[in-house]
């Protein structure tokens, strides 16, 4: 027998740490079933297992790879089963940079791997699911851009091509679902600390001099940021949430005390 679930749900892709985990807190403290995936299924467990202690909410998680489409079919089917058919929004949230390489120097490795997760993998997850969100009452897809999709800096080409792109698909996503009652959002963030620098860098120490001499945006500021979009009354779309730290006018234009 199918279970009728009296939660809204969220789906999150990249659930494991930084902005996706600080936004699972957030919608569960708010009452609501969070779906979380990653692929680092032990930290899911482990925020799973806090979610549910607090029990507001409620949290389930499974493991996804956004870059594999056997991974990801799996998962959009087990999201399906666990929320009994209701997806209220999908936040693509999973990416990464690698690296902060010219073109004349870059892995072609890390570039397989930026564009396979930032832009194939939200490609591979909305096309799994929209179909389903599509025959819903309602639905949202959030989708975390960042300042890259707007502006280019020395160093971070293939990133920035990838959010440029998300940007693209998040735009024609708008166009396309227009006169359907799904809203679309782009949330645009300049500098957050989160482990985002930890993987770019592979390095903890140059990653924790990245924010040195500035307050930073938190993961939590930005979950606010998309609790806020999800918030609004049905007929208001948040098209673009683009947010910085108050010390940052730019990716490149930073202003650090000593
Ligand atoms: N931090 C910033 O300054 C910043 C600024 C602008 C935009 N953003 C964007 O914000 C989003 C979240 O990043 P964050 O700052 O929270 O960094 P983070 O702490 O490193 O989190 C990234 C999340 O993405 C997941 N992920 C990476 N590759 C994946 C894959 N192939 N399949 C499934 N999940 C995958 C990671 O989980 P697993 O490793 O466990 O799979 C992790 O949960 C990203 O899209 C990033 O581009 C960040």
């Amino acid at each position: 027998m199918t279970s009728v679930t009296t939660h809204k749900t969220i789906v999150i892709t990249g659930a494991s740490s930084g902005i996706g985990a600080a936004t699972a807190r957030l919608f569960a403290k708010q009452g609501w079933h969070v779906v979380l995936g990653a692929r680092r299924t032990e930290k899911l467990q482990s925020l799973v297992s806090d979610i549910n202690k607090l029990g507001i909410g409620k949290a389930t998680s499974f493991p996804l790879d956004v870059t594999s489409r056997k991974s990801v079919a799996l998962f959009c089917q087990e999201a399906i089963t666990a929320c009994s058919g209701q997806i209220d929004i999908l936040l693509n949230n999973a990416g990464l940079a690698l690296g902060i390489a010219k073109v004349s120097e870059g892995s072609l490795d890390d570039w397989d791997a930026v564009i396979d997760t930032n832009v194939k993998g939200v490609l591979n997850i909305t096309r799994s699911l929209l179909p389903h969100i599509m025959k819903q009452p309602s639905g949202h897809i959030i989708n975390l851009g960042s300042i890259a999709g707007f502006l280019v800096y020395e160093g971070g080409s293939v990133y920035a091509a990838s959010k440029h792109a998300l940007r693209a698909i998040t735009k024609t996503l708008r166009l396309e679902l227009n006169g359907l009652p799904i809203r679309v959002t782009s949330i645009d963030p300049g500098m957050v600390e989160t482990e985002f620098s930890n993987v770019r860098l592979k390095d903890d120490e140059k990653a924790k001099a990245v924010y040195k001499g500035l307050k930073p945006l938190s993961a939590e500021d930005i979950a606010e940021c998309i609790y806020w979009s999800a918030a609004r009354p049905a007929h208001v779309n948040i098209e673009e949430i683009v947010v910085m730290p108050i010390a940052q006018a730019a990716p490149h234009k930073v202003a650090r005390s000593n």
